[in-house]
């Protein structure tokens, strides 16, 4: 696997993408970060070697490289979901390429469902743990090059960089909230008793996505935020139908402020 990823790497370098410091994946109805980043080296998906291709509308496909204030950073533009077919390893492999073009942080986003009867659509949650209802993506051989076989999950969201998080959001007077994202494979959205569920085991958010991502990025050993919009609510009364369309709108609304906390927190770098 380490060859494969360096190789994926090398060809990455030879296009000029070369020492950023943060990773940045933009989920569902969150792409349009990408639009601020300067001097840009894009590369569809489907021309990286070893990359999967994804197949879901609202998720273009490429990797952005660029300029994000005074910071170099590499953005991926959609994501690949382990309910598109791809085994947890497809699922993750960009991450690990991340890592190996020399990111120091990964910074994630995504769309989900609230199931916190607190929380309302358009809030932005600071995910601050997870449930990983995923396959594990470090189910069988451990590489020993890439990291631990018994990584620690203790600390799975960067404590300082949330705390930098909540400061740039008082800051900005963005309201935010912090909450334990739940992750299941979809495609379905869930049933209400599902929702409650989800809710009775800690869960405040729930998605489809993340949980795999920020597995691998732990076991390489690099620090992670991650924040999730809240596009609609599992929660008894309030649940609404919903599409992927809908989703994606509700997203694109908060993306702004989403945005503001992410230039925030690369600035940090
Ligand atoms: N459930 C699962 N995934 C989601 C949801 C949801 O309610 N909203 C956005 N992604």
């Amino acid at each position: 696997m380490l060859e494969k990823i360096k190789k994926t790497v090398e060809f990455l370098n030879s296009k000029g993408i070369v020492d950023p410091v943060a990773g940045i994946v933009l989920g569902t109805g969150l792409g349009g970060l990408a639009t601020k980043i300067e001097n840009i080296i894009e590369i569809k998906y489907k021309d990286i070697p070893n990359f999967p291709v994804s197949t879901v509308a609202g998720h273009e496909g490429k990797l952005i490289f660029g300029d994000f204030g005074r910071k170099k950073v590499v953005a991926m533009k959609g994501r690949f979901h382990y309910y598109e077919g791809y085994d947890s390893d497809k699922v993750v492999f960009p991450i690990r390429v991340l890592k190996y073009l020399g990111i120091k942080s990964l910074f994630l986003s995504n769309a989900a469902g609230g199931v916190n009867p607190n929380f309302n659509i358009g809030d932005i949650m600071i995910i601050n743990d997870h449930i990983n209802l995923l396959p594990n993506p470090l189910i069988g051989p451990n590489d020993d090059r890439i990291g631990p076989r018994f990584p620690d999950m203790s600390e799975a969201y960067d404590k300082y960089l949330i705390g930098r998080a909540l400061l740039i959001a008082q800051e900005n007077k963005i309201k935010v909230r912090q909450g334990v994202y739940l992750s299941t494979s979809g495609p379905t959205f869930e049933t209400p008793a599902e929702y409650k569920y989800f809710r009775s085991i800690g869960a405040d958010a729930v998605g489809m996505s993340t949980t795999q991502e920020v597995i691998v990025a732990r076991h390489v050993g690099l620090p992670v935020f991650a924040v999730s919009i809240i596009t609609d609510l599992g929660v008894e009364g309030k649940i609404k139908y919903v599409t992927h369309e809908l989703v994606m709108r509700e997203a694109e609304k908060s993306e702004s402020n989403m945005t503001t906390i992410m230039t925030g927190m690369i600035g940090l770098m």
